[in-house]
């Protein structure tokens, strides 16, 4: 089969390996569609993410949809021909965290395309038989490629407890902020404030029911005619987070999404004075079956935030694209092709 393999910063080439053998409990998936993330991006451009180093070649994409073609033992043959949504990390299920629900937690997770462990930009892949989620025909191979993403906005709206009539405050309208957005209305929040410095990013906001659009640049969070209860930050920037908490209503609750700024200045006054909570959100456990059917039921678009589609050959275009295009938003590669 052929797979991109990353060799270093910049170093990306598509060879042939060996199709890989599913395991006991595990499925072998024919990749239709990968979404390409800010993560692939970085470890392309610079070869590490923090402690995280590319120091063997590694296959970018954790974001991926196919068919399952094979099947280990364990599992029943009648899973061949399934189109499934990829869950790309898998867990021990065996520690403390995972049986206490926090799978996401496990410190002894496989992540796709975390140094050493390859992702999903080849042919075909193995993941376990419960991690690769049966999806509706009705859903795009896009759409089910980027139930990843959707989950990280789904993990985020359950730790900001966004419910009926919650006024959700959104910082940042990436892929990550919109599917943020997204679900906050799904989940029946009655007002979705949204701010980025992208013009483009915001109008698509508004598109997708964002109530009101802020430009960072030049609108201030603090003049807000209702203070938000919850601030789901997805821009990783201080400046974002810190007018994002002071914008805050009293009890109000502060979820961290964003990656990028290491430390920031906390506002011990007002986390005092006004009871904030504020948490930080890694990835997802428990979302799949969610985001299913927000999408199934067409309460969320995930088709309409695809900007681009590249073949395998062309992965290298794909994961640079959002550095050249103030447009793109998210780019989707297809192994097959
Ligand atoms: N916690 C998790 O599990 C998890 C999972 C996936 C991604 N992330 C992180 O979520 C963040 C968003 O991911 P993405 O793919 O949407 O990235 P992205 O870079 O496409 O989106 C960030 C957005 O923030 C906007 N922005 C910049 N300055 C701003 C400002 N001052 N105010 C408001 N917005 C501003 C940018 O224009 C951009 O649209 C990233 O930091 C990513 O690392 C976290
Ligand atoms: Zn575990």
């Amino acid at each position: 089969m052929r797979a991109a393999v990353l060799r270093g910063p910049r170093d990306l080439v598509v060879e042939q390996r060996p199709e890989p053998l599913p395991g006991r409990n595990e499925v072998l998936v024919e990749v239709r569609s990968v979404g390409v993330c800010g993560s692939d991006t970085h470890y392309y451009e610079h070869g590490r993410i923090g402690r995280f180093v590319v120091e063997a070649p590694l296959v970018l994409g954790h974001e991926a949809s196919g068919v399952i073609t094979a099947v280990g033992s364990g599992v029943s043959g009648d899973r061949v021909g399934q189109r499934v949504s990829i869950e790309p990390g898998v867990p021990d299920l065996t520690c403390v965290q995972c049986l206490a629900g926090r799978y996401n937690l496990c410190p002894g997770m496989r992540f796709f395309a975390t140094p050493p462990i390859d992702g999903a930009l080849a042919e075909s892949v193995v993941v376990h038989a419960a991690f690769a989620h049966p999806v509706p025909d009705s859903m795009s191979d896009e759409a089910a490629a980027l139930l990843e993403p959707l989950s990280v906005g789904i993990a985020a709206n359950r730790k900001g407890r966004v419910t009926g009539g919650s006024r959700v405050l959104v910082t940042g309208a990436g892929p990550i902020g919109l599917m943020a957005v997204q679900t906050a209305l799904a989940f029946g929040a009655t007002e979705v404030v949204v701010s980025d410095v992208n013009p483009q990013r915001l109008a698509l906001a508004e598109r997708m029911g964002a109530t009101l659009v802020l430009d960072a640049r030049t609108d201030r969070l603090a003049e807000l005619e209702v203070a938000p209860d919850v601030l789901l930050e997805c821009s990783g920037i201080v400046r974002a987070t810190l007018d994002g908490l002071a914008a805050l209503d009293r009890a109000g609750r502060g979820v961290l999404v964003g990656m990028g700024s290491d430390e920031l200045p906390l506002p011990v006054p007002l986390v005092q004075e006004r009871e904030l909570e504020i948490t930080g959100t890694f990835r997802y456990a428990g979302t799949w079956p969610t985001a299913i059917a927000l999408v199934a039921s067409g309460r969320v678009d995930l088709d309409g935030l695809v900007t681009g589609t590249y073949g395998l050959e062309q992965s290298a275009d794909a994961l640079t694209v959002s550095r050249r295009d103030p447009e793109a938003v998210k780019v989707i590669v297809r192994p097959q092709d």
